[in-house]
C-alpha cells in the first residue's frame, strides 16, 4: 500500500474538495497533535512523528523508540497506536472535524503507519475531550469501594461500539490472579533485558526528569527516595539485581505487588477474537476511551500489561526472546487463569488488563511530560503563521 504516493494524495484531495469546504488550518492541526501527544505509550516512549501537508496527516513510527523487550510482535505499539488514533479523533471533534484513518501494517519502516484526512461536518464534540489533558496513569493505592453500576454500564456501553472486542469488569480484589500477577512482577526483574529496558525509561532524579520529556518519573512510579540509589546502581550494573534479589529486593517487589492488587475497586480487561494488528489497535482505541471515561468519573486507572499483554504474546506464539521453559509454562497457565477470571470464551483473547478504583488522593499521580509538538510535527503548509 503506497500511503504517501500520488494515489493517497489524490484520494484525500478529492475528499477534501468535495466534503471540506474550509481547509483545515495549521492552528487546528497543531492543537489536534498537542492533544494527541498526551495519549499513553509504553514507558512513555512516544514513538511517533507527524507530517501535515495541508490535506493529510501522516503518522510515522520511530522504531528505535518503540523497540522494547516487552513489545513483542509490536503488540504494545498497536495498542499505543489505537490510543493515539482515538485521541486524534476526539481532539478533531472539538473543531467539528471528522478524522478518517487508514492504517498500514506492512511496510511502516519506509511508509507512514497511518494516514489521516479530515472532513468538516456538523457534528458534536466528543464529551471525552475534556479529559484528554487530565488523563494519567495512576500507580498509587486506590480505595476499595466498588465502582457504581452506572459507571460499569457506561463502560459496557462504550465497548458495544467495537465489534470483535469483548469487555469484562470484575469488582474487588482479583485474588484468583494474585499468584500470576506476583510471578509477572518477579519475572520483570529476573529477565535482564526487561529490567534494563525499564531502568532505561525511568527518570531517577529531578535532573533526569527535567532534562527529558519522555520516560517515567520515579515519583509517578511510587519509588521511594531511599530506593533511588540502588536503582541507579542496577541501571549501571544490572547483574547486581540478581545479587540483591534474595537480600530483600524480592521481598520488596512482592510487597508492592500485593499492596497494589489489594488496594483497588476492580479490574477490567479487553479481549480480541482476531489476533491480527487491526484488532489490537481497536483494543487500544477502546482502552483509551474507557480510561478517559473512568478518569472523568474520578476513577484512577493503571494498565497491568505483563499479566495480560505479555501473556497474550506468549499465548499467540510471540514470547519475549530467551524466556525460559518454566516461565513460558507459567505465562500459559496464567493466561488461562486470566481468561477464566474474566469469563472470556475460548475464542476471546484478553490482550490488556487494568486496575481501577477511586483515587485516595487524585493529585498524588503527576501528569507525565511529553516532547514538544514542534519537535515531532513537520508542516508543509500554505498558512503557517508568519513570525
Ligand atoms: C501499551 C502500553 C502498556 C503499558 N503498560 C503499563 C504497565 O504495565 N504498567 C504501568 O504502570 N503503566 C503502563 N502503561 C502506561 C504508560 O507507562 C504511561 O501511559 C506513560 O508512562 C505515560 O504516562 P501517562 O499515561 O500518565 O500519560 C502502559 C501504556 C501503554 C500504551
Amino acid at each position: 500500500m503506497d500511503l504517501e504516493g500520488p494515489s493517497t494524495n489524490k484520494m484525500s484531495r478529492e475528499n477534501a474538495a468535495s466534503q471540506s469546504p474550509q481547509p483545515v488550518s495549521y492552528t487546528e492541526i497543531e492543537s489536534i497533535i498537542r492533544m494527541a501527544m498526551t495519549a499513553p505509550s509504553g514507558d512513555n516512549c512516544q514513538p511517533w512523528r507527524f507530517t501535515w501537508n495541508d490535506e493529510t496527516l501522516a503518522v510515522f513510527y520511530e522504531e528505535q523508540l518503540g523497540h522494547h523487550a516487552l513489545n513483542n510482535c509490536n503488540h504494545a505499539t498497536w495498542l499505543s497506536l489505537g490510543c493515539l488514533v482515538e485521541s486524534i479523533g476526539i481532539a478533531a471533534s472539538g473543531f467539528r472535524l471528522r478524522a478518517h484513518t487508514r492504517l498500514n501494517f506492512e511496510n511502516w519502516q519506509s511508509q507512514p503507519m497511518g494516514v489521516i484526512y479530515f472532513t468538516r461536518e456538523q457534528m458534536c464534540t466528543d464529551p471525552l475531550i475534556s479529559e484528554i489533558f487530565r488523563r494519567k496513569t495512576d500507580r498509587n493505592l486506590y480505595h476499595t469501594t466498588p465502582l457504581p453500576e452506572t459507571v460499569i454500564q457506561q463502560l459496557k456501553h462504550e465497548a458495544v461500539h467495537y465489534p470483535g472486542l469483548h469487555f469484562s469488569y470484575k469488582q474487588g480484589t482479583p485474588n484468583a490472579l494474585a499468584g500470576f500477577v506476583g510471578f509477572c512482577d518477579e519475572y520483570m526483574w529476573s529477565n535482564r533485558r526487561i529490567a534494563s529496558d525499564f531502568l532505561h525509561w525511568v527518570r531517577l532524579s529531578d535532573k533526569e526528569e527535567t532534562e527529558s520529556k519522555d520516560g517515567m518519573s520515579w515519583k509517578s512510579l511510587g519509588i521511594q527516595k531511599a530506593d533511588l540509589f540502588p536503582l541507579r546502581l542496577f541501571r549501571r550494573l544490572p547483574f547486581l539485581i540478581s545479587w540483591l534479589w534474595k537480600l530483600g529486593f524480592q521481598k520488596k517487589v512482592n510487597q508492592t505487588t500485593k499492596r497494589s492488587i489489594q488496594a483497588l475497586g476492580g479490574v477490567y480487561s479487553i479481549a480480541v477474537t482476531d489476533t491480527q494488528p487491526a484488532a489490537v489497535v481497536s483494543a487500544g482505541k477502546l482502552a483509551f476511551r474507557l480510561w478517559l471515561l473512568l478518569n472523568s468519573e474520578g476513577y484512577a486507572v493503571q494498565p497491568m500489561s505483563l499479566p495480560s499483554l505479555t501473556a497474550f504474546d506468549v499465548a499467540t506464539g510471540h514470547a519475549p526472546p530467551n524466556t525460559e521453559a518454566s516461565a513460558l509454562q507459567r505465562f500459559k497457565a496464567g493466561y488461562q487463569e486470566l481468561k477464566a477470571y474474566f469469563g472470556f470464551a475460548e475464542n476471546q483473547w484478553p490482550v490488556w488488563m487494568f486496575r481501577t478504583g477511586r483515587a485516595i488522593d487524585p493529585n498524588l499521580a503527576p501528569i507525565t511530560p511529553r516532547v514538544r509538538v514542534q519537535d515531532r510535527l513537520k508542516v508543509y503548509t500554505r498558512d503557517l503563521p508568519r513570525v
